[in-house]
């Protein structure tokens, strides 16, 4: 049969692919359960379009030897190994192509502190920032910043974050932070409103508004609570809005991100947008930031997976 033939994207993929997915899902990171969950509904997109897929959680030891028998991956896998580039070398060792971000573009995304000096360095707006030790004058951040959150530079999902207003707070927040990285930093507070916009291929999909009443949106307000809005269309002019997405595919870009991911943006109460951080595999279960994006282009959650896998094979990595 010709491609001419072929006008169904699932079957010309289907044929593309030369085989089954591997997708891997879990994986060690303390984001696990929201990748078994990612990963359970990616499953389920394939099936649906019939794409043959089988699950390969990488936190066993021989998750790899299993995935020898693959050609391509698609990775489900959140925060750790599977998104900071260490599963993606893996795969290229032995000559499976993947979705999403390459093995460098994957291992600078995942420290926020590496992709704020890209950003400072070629001038796209991100908060101000100082990395922590215990040497730090934590009652000069204070003074010059008044309010700061503090971030483990390696971690996702809020976790070890928190926020201070006073020096003791700060110093407290430090040693709490510690164990979840040896780069910890504080980062000047953007008071406003938050942002997500989702990237698929080049282009930045419709942003989302977020709106918490957690103070941040943090572990509880992403998982846990039921009263986030998320609201998309944005509310923002159309103008605006413009700003914001092409703010965000600069960021994907100049980390050398590829594929798909969610970079996420404060703006202030003057209207100036700041750069937090890009997420290389953001959440992919069913209410999850990304599909609402993309449906809100159009596009069904099965109709992203498959796009996400499409793009893969389309796409040499960097
Ligand atoms: N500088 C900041 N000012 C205000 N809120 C922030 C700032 N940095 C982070 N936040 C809040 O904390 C949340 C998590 O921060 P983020 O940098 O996206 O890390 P991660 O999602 O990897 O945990 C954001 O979604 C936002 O609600
Ligand atoms: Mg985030």
């Amino acid at each position: 049969m010709s491609n001419e033939m072929i006008n169904d994207v699932a079957q010309l993929l289907a044929s593309q692919l030369q085989g089954p997915v591997a997708l891997l899902l879990g994986g060690h990171s303390a984001e696990r359960e929201i990748s078994l969950q990612s990963g359970e509904a990616v499953y389920q997109a394939l099936k649906a379009k019939n794409i043959a897929a089988e699950k390969i959680d990488t936190k066993n030891d021989d998750w790899l030897e299993r995935v020898a028998k693959f050609k391509h991956a698609f990775i489900a896998l959140h925060g750790g190994d599977g998104e900071n580039g260490n599963v993606q070398a893996e795969l290229e060792k032995i000559g499976l192509s993947y979705t999403g971000s390459g093995v460098a573009a994957s291992a600078k995304a995942m420290d926020k502190v590496h992709c704020k000096k890209i950003w400072e360095k070629i001038n796209l707006s991100t908060p101000s920032f100082v990395e922590l030790t215990e040497d730090s004058d934590w009652v000069g951040i204070i003074q010059q910043w008044g309010t700061v959150i503090i971030k483990p530079a390696t971690e996702g999902s809020s976790i070890g974050m928190a926020v201070a207003n006073t020096a003791e707070q700060l110093a407290a927040a430090y040693q709490q932070a510690k164990p979840y990285g040896s780069l910890v930093m504080a980062e000047q507070w953007v008071s406003g409103a938050e942002f997500t916009v989702a990237i698929l291929g080049d282009k930045p999909l419709p942003p989302i508004k977020l709106e918490t009443d957690h103070g941040f949106y943090n572990y509880d307000a992403k998982y846990i609570a039921e009263d986030t809005r998320y609201i998309c269309p944005c509310g923002l002019s159309a103008e605006k809005e413009q700003e914001l997405q092409q703010l965000a595919l600069a960021a994907f870009d100049s980390v050398g991100c590829k594929g798909w991911g969610r970079v996420d943006v404060m703006q202030n109460e003057q209207g100036q947008f700041y750069l937090l951080e890009v997420n290389t595999v953001p959440g992919m279960t069913s209410h999850s930031l990304v599909p609402m994006a993309a449906k809100a282009a159009g596009l069904s959650f099965a109709d992203l997976v498959l796009k996400i896998l499409q793009l893969s094979i389309a796409e040499a990595k960097n």
